[in-house]
Formats: structure tokens, sequence, C-alpha cells
């Protein structure tokens, strides 16, 4: 009796290999996918095939491993796209003045098209407005390949919520959202993702689950704003927000909690959110009156730590030595992109301040250069006019911060209350 011949694994090409990205090439691979991640950033490429892995989340022993094991490959070579029966496109949709830039959507997209054979599957996972998969991709595709979508290929949208650096809720087991173009589009995304994630959610519609990711993240951009303006008037009227928002998070049912701080951050939150007003004014004339509002309140909060900062230097910070700790946009990360505490250490430069920062998480190439990186210690925060605690990294010492600093402005309610300490 012949022996059954043994199926080759199927192919899976990931194209853009960043936060969000090599996770999902990583974990294809460890899922038995056979892989190939392709990126345009040569020096990431070198690194990535080095073992060297700039997301946290990717240690580079599990990098290694996938590498090592030959079930995944890194190119900067679109060639190397060839045969794939599923395509990921996990491309930065940042915000160019303004408005939506899916120039790296496009080009991903051109890229992928004369690798696109019948059968095979493409998602996008770059969050953008409702209609991006349709309107924008779906045609570059079906001009690039000479077939049609759900007649010839299948094509979907799934977006990511990753959270760097949070190891309870991983790629793995956070629930994934996915759809199609028409339901075998559906069903076809849908088993792929079954092999990646412990659950997948169905929805109706590329466009509901484009809305899906925005109304996610302007959820969080609203609540977070919500309360960064109840941080402002509380303080005046005698009131602990930090205390008001954990007693009323004991509430069993109706209240999720959300802290203050010094704006909001990252390639997410600052950015996801102008997508669907950008979207809305563009379709229906209508303004997204809350996240108009939610930004407004957001991004003027690194203005409002200054000034509270200058306050209790009784002087303009011209000339002060000022400490920040933490860069990153967020705790245990080193991303600085949209970084609030960024914009704090800009407005002190600008201002005339001597600025100082301990980062160390976040690559030194990608921080302000007149900002001097420095280590904790006890003399660096002594010489110090004022400590900012902008971003709240595990592991900072704390209570050294309280001991030694003569001034703490906490926009994280990290420390200890004491004379020295002001909270945001
Ligand atoms: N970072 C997050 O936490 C997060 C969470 C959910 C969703 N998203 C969304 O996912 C998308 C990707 O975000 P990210 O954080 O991974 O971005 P990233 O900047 O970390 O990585 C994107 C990568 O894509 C590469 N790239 C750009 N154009 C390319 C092209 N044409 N071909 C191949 N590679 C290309 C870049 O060199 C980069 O390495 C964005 O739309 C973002 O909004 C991000």
């Amino acid at each position: 009796m012949a022996v059954p011949e043994t199926p080759q694994p199927e192919r899976v090409a990931v194209i853009g290999l960043g936060y969000v990205g090599l996770p999902l090439a990583v974990r294809a691979a460890e899922a038995g996918f056979d892989v190939v991640g392709l990126d345009v950033d040569e020096l990431r490429v070198k690194r990535l095939a080095a073992g060297d892995s700039p997301v946290e989340d990717i240690t580079g022993e599990r990098l290694l491993a996938a590498l090592d094991g030959g079930r995944l490959r890194v190119t900067c070579d679109a060639a190397d796209l060839d045969g794939f029966d599923i395509c990921v496109i996990s491309v930065p949709t940042p915000l160019r003045e303004g408005a939506p830039d899916l120039s790296y959507v496009e080009s991903a997209g051109r890229a992928v098209a004369p690798h696109l054979r019948p059968g095979a599957t493409v998602v996008l996972e770059s969050t953008s407005y409702p209609g991006t998969t349709e309107d924008l991709l779906r045609p570059l595709l079906e001009a690039g390949s000479a077939l049609t979508a759900g007649r010839d290929f299948h094509l979907g949208y799934s977006p990511e919520r990753i959270d760097p650096g949070n190891a309870r809720w991983r790629l793995e087991n956070t629930p994934k959202v996915v759809s199609g173009v028409d339901p075998a589009s559906l069903e076809a995304v849908e088993a792929f993702y079954d092999r990646i994630v412990q659950r997948t959610v169905p929805v109706s519609s590329t466009r509901t689950a484009e809305l899906t990711k925005l109304l996610e993240n302007t959820f969080r951009q609203v609540n977070i704003a919500l309360v960064n303006e109840l941080a402002l008037c509380a303080g005046p009227l005698g009131v602990d927000i930090w205390e008001a928002v954990d007693a009323a998070a004991t509430k069993p049912f109706g209240f999720m909690p959300f802290y203050p701080g010094p704006g909001v951050g990252g390639h997410c939150l600052p950015v996801d959110p102008s997508y669907l007003s950008w979207q809305v004014r563009r379709r229906l004339q209508h303004d997204v009156r809350f996240v108009s509002l939610a930004q407004e309140i957001n991004d003027g909060m690194p203005e409002q730590v200054v000034r509270r900062v200058e306050q209790a230097l009784g002087r303009p910070a011209a000339g002060a030595r000022i400490l920040l700790l933490g860069l990153a946009y967020k705790k245990n990360t080193g991303d600085v992109r949209e970084s609030p505490a960024v914009t704090i250490a800009e407005r002190l430069l600008s201002r005339g301040a001597r600025v100082r920062a301990v980062e160390p998480y976040a690559d030194p190439l990608r921080l302000p250069s007149e900002v001097l990186c420095v280590e904790l210690t006890a003399p660096e925060l002594r010489e110090a006019d004022a400590v900012i605690v902008a971003t709240d990294h595990d592991c900072i010492d704390y209570e050294l911060v309280v001991r030694e600093a003569a001034y703490v402005f906490d926009a994280r309610n990290r420390c200890a209350r004491a004379r020295n300490v002001e909270r945001l």
C-alpha cells in the first residue's frame, strides 16, 4: 500500500514585521505554517534574521527557535512571496497632516498582487476606516493579479488587538474579530486564525470589523479624556481623582476604570479615532464631536504637566534641570511613537530647560537628541530641580525617587504620598 503523502504545510506571508506582524509571523511558524515575513526595512530584516527582536513581546529565543526550525524566513525581497496560501498585511497606517496615510497599505497591496494565486487568501490587519479593505485594497489586488476577490481569491479584514507588554492577554488568548468580503472569504480567514488564536469572532462584513477596531480605540481615547479632564478639576476641588476612580471601580457593573495621565501615545490611540472622524466627515459631512473633544483634552495634557511643574518651581522652566522618568508612551515598553513624555521633554526644551531622562527600554536613536539619557542614581535625583514621572516603568526604584528628589511631579500615581510629591 502506498504511503500517503505528508501534505505540505500551508505557506503564510506576513507583510510588515513590526509590533503586529512579527508576533503573528512567529506564532504562525509555531502553529506549523511555513512563514515568510517581508519588510521593506533592510536593517530590521538583518536584525531579525540574526535573532534580534525589536518587539518586547517576542524574545530573541522565540524568534531564533522559529528561524532555526526552518518555519520562518525573513526577507526584503517581494519575490519570496511567491506561492503563498495566506497573506497578512500589517503595515503602518499613520496620519499625514491629520488625514489617513494609506500609502503603506497601497504599496503592500501592489507588492502582494503579482503573487496572488487562485484559492489564496489575503487579510488586512492594519487599522483603518470602514471601507479600506473593499474600496482600497480590493481594487489594487484585483488590478495587479487579474483575479477577482470572492470568485478567485479570498479577502478579509481582521483587526489586531495586540497590547505590547501585556503578559496576560497575548495574541493567542485574545479573541480575534474576523471578516471576509463574502462567506467563503470569511470561512477561509476564520480557518486560518482558528489555528493561531484560541477564539475567533466572525462578523458579517469587513466594514464591521474595521469599525470594531476604531470603536475599541475611540472608547479608550474618550474615557481617558474624561478622566483627564476630571483630574484637572479634582485637585482644585480638593478631591483625589485616583482615589475616586478606584472607589468607582468597586461598582461591579456599568463602570470600567480609566486613569489620568500625561496624555495618550503609541500608534493607536492618538491616530485611530482620526481615521474614524476623517471618514465620517468625508462621507457624511458630520463631525464626531467626542473624538475632537477627546483629542483636544488629551493633547493638552503634556502642557498641563509642564505648567504644573513651573508652578511648583515658582518660575519658568528656563535653566531648570528636569529629570524625566520614562519617555515611552507605555510602561515597560520602549515605544516612543507619539509619546506624551517626549512632548513634555520637547516643551521643556523649547522653554530653555535642561532635560535629562531615564529611559531603559527605548532605542536611543529614537529619542530627541537634546535629551541626555542617564542612569537612575541618587546624585542624578538630587541634582534635578524637578523629577517628572512620565512613564511608570516597573523597573524604576520609586522609593529612591521619593527619598532623593527635592520635588516630584507624578503623572502616573506611582510614588508614595510624600511632602515632596505632587500628583496629576
Ligand atoms: N502596535 C500596536 O500595538 C497595534 C495594535 C493594533 C493594531 N495596530 C495596527 O497595525 C498596523 C501595524 O502597526 P505596527 O505597530 O506593527 O507598526 P510597526 O511600525 O511596528 O511595523 C510596521 C512594519 O511594516 C514595515 N513596512 C512598511 N511598509 C511596508 C511594505 N510596503 N512592505 C513591507 N513592510 C512594510 C515597516 O518597515 C515596519 O517594520 C497599523 O495599522 C497599526 O495601527 C498596531
